[in-house]
């Protein structure tokens, strides 16, 4: 029996179940048990399947068809983020359950289930048609989740095989499982840690407290300096390559079936913060960001502690959007952050990489260069038609707010354009407690690309 064939949600049960967390690796086992489970559903679909190894995970490339055909190749990631904390589990994140028409576990929905959707409509399709004229080449990598920092070495060594006339990933999100939306930009990312040191051990609050500059306060001030008033980043130069959206990106959004009202329900919040000049949801899309991911130092235990820490910390990240870059981004922000530091403590700035971000005009849309790949015409065509008649309404073609740093190097190295669609949702609880994928979702899905790819050798 085929798993894909018969079974999707079997198959999705058992790719969640080998815990694939890149960034910790203590999951070793599970990270290689998740890619030899993704090269045996590939070798059952009839793909000749290659393991690439890197320093880090191995990446899967796989391919089936003839080379002269048009070429597409699709992207995925094999590996999670951590199931913390596990304590806010409902259930085991990696033992998957089905509940209310989602199946719950870590990587359900980002990115296994989207995976398993393209896999389970490809059985179909090679099944009625085994010599289905496209040339098809897998790429799965395993650390996405991770900033993907093999890649760039793997594409400069690898290029020549992922030539292609286009890229299909479906790692983005949409409303729901009545309005998808094909993903036309991701945002880019820089990534910085900030130390600040201060005495040359921990010190009583008391008998050294009057004499220096606590490391905690000197961090707080510089954190504390990289926004204005009304939230701004306010680094020079941060803005200066900031393309504003197209009108019809503006258009597009305003589609949205979701109020501000409801957002803010859904997030908790009493009320929004966006960047001056835009609503909360451009803020996403159309805006970057320097958002604080973690910030430490002194004591966290339970009571109090009269000390002052010798140091402290704080964790960094930048989205960007067009055209900035995450190279000159991070020298700015890093300059910054020297420029804020009191001399009476030593400031330590390390950047941690990135990606800068990405974006695809539709063919056809204002902007398009008209040089688009026959195949790539016809997908982004096809794709709006196949949703309309899976899902029930025409997608949204927005850019999203949150990066997969390759997309742009695959472009840029590889010529790569991207076909977006986005099937996980604010719902599905990405990286956190709870994760889950749609089943409905998933169903509509695997009908969806099932005549996507069918349609995609029809004139
Ligand atoms: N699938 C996500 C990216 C994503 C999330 C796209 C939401 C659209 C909407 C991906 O796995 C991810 O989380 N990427 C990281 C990249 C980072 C680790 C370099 C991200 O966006 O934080
Ligand atoms: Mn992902």
């Amino acid at each position: 029996m085929s798993l894909l064939l018969d079974s999707p949600i079997d198959a999705l049960k058992k790719y969640v179940e080998f815990p694939s967390v890149s960034a910790d690796s203590n999951f070793s086992d599970g990270v290689t048990g998740a890619r030899e489970f993704a090269c045996d559903q590939l070798k059952e679909l009839g793909f000749e399947v290659e393991l690439i190894s890197t320093p880090i995970n191995p990446i899967i490339l796989a391919t089936r068809g003839n080379p002269s055909w048009p070429r597409l190749v699709i992207y995925g990631h094999y590996d999670v983020q951590p199931p913390d904390p596990l304590d806010l589990w409902s259930s085991d994140p990696f033992n998957a359950v089905e509940r209310e028409g989602r199946l719950y576990g870590r990587g359900a929905a980002d990115n296994k289930g989207p995976q398993i959707v393209h896999m389970a409509a490809l059985s179909r399709v090679l099944r009625d048609n085994p010599d289905y004229p496209i040339h098809i080449t897998y790429l799965i990598e395993g650390e996405e989740e991770i900033g993907s920092p093999s890649f760039r070495g793997f594409l400069e060594d690898h290029k020549e095989k992922l030539r292609g006339d286009l890229l299909l990933v479906s790692d983005t999100g949409s409303p729901g499982p009545d309005q998808l939306v094909v993903t036309t930009g991701l945002r880019g990312l820089t990534a910085l840690e900030v130390k600040v040191y201060g005495p040359r051990q921990d010190l009583h609050s008391g008998v050294h407290g009057g004499a220096l500059l606590n490391p905690l306060q000197a961090l707080m001030k510089i954190c504390s300096s990289l926004h204005d008033q009304d939230g701004r980043v306010n680094i020079p130069g941060f803005y200066d390559a900031v393309r504003p959206p197209e009108q019809w990106e503006r258009e597009e959004l305003a589609k949205l079936p979701i109020t501000e009202e409801e957002y803010a329900k859904f997030l908790g919040m009493p009320d929004f913060f966006p960047p001056p000049g835009f609503s909360p949801l451009e803020g996403i899309r159309f805006c970057p960001t320097l958002e604080f991911n973690g910030i430490g130092g002194g004591y966290q235990g339970e009571g109090s502690k009269t000390v002052i820490p010798s140091e402290a910390f704080a964790k960094i990240t930048c989205r960007l959007v067009p055209d900035q870059k995450s190279e000159d981004i991070a020298k700015k922000v890093r300059q910054a952050i020297i420029d804020a530091c009191s001399s009476s403590v030593r400031v330590e700035v390390e950047v941690k990489g990135g990606g800068d971000p990405y974006v695809v005009i539709p063919p056809g849309k204002p902007g398009s260069s008209g040089q688009e790949s026959e195949l790539m015409k016809k997908a982004f065509d096809v794709a709006e038609e196949c949703i309309e008649s899976g899902f029930g309404t025409r997608p949204i073609f927005l850019r999203e707010g949150g990066s997969i740093p390759i997309i742009q190097d695959l472009k840029e190295l590889a010529g790569l354009d991207s076909l977006m669609i986005g099937l996980f949702t604010n719902e599905d609880n990405l990286h956190a407690p709870d994760e889950s994928f749609h089943l409905g979702m998933m169903n509509r899905a695997i009908d969806s690309f099932e005549e996507f790819f069918n349609r995609l050798i029809r004139d």
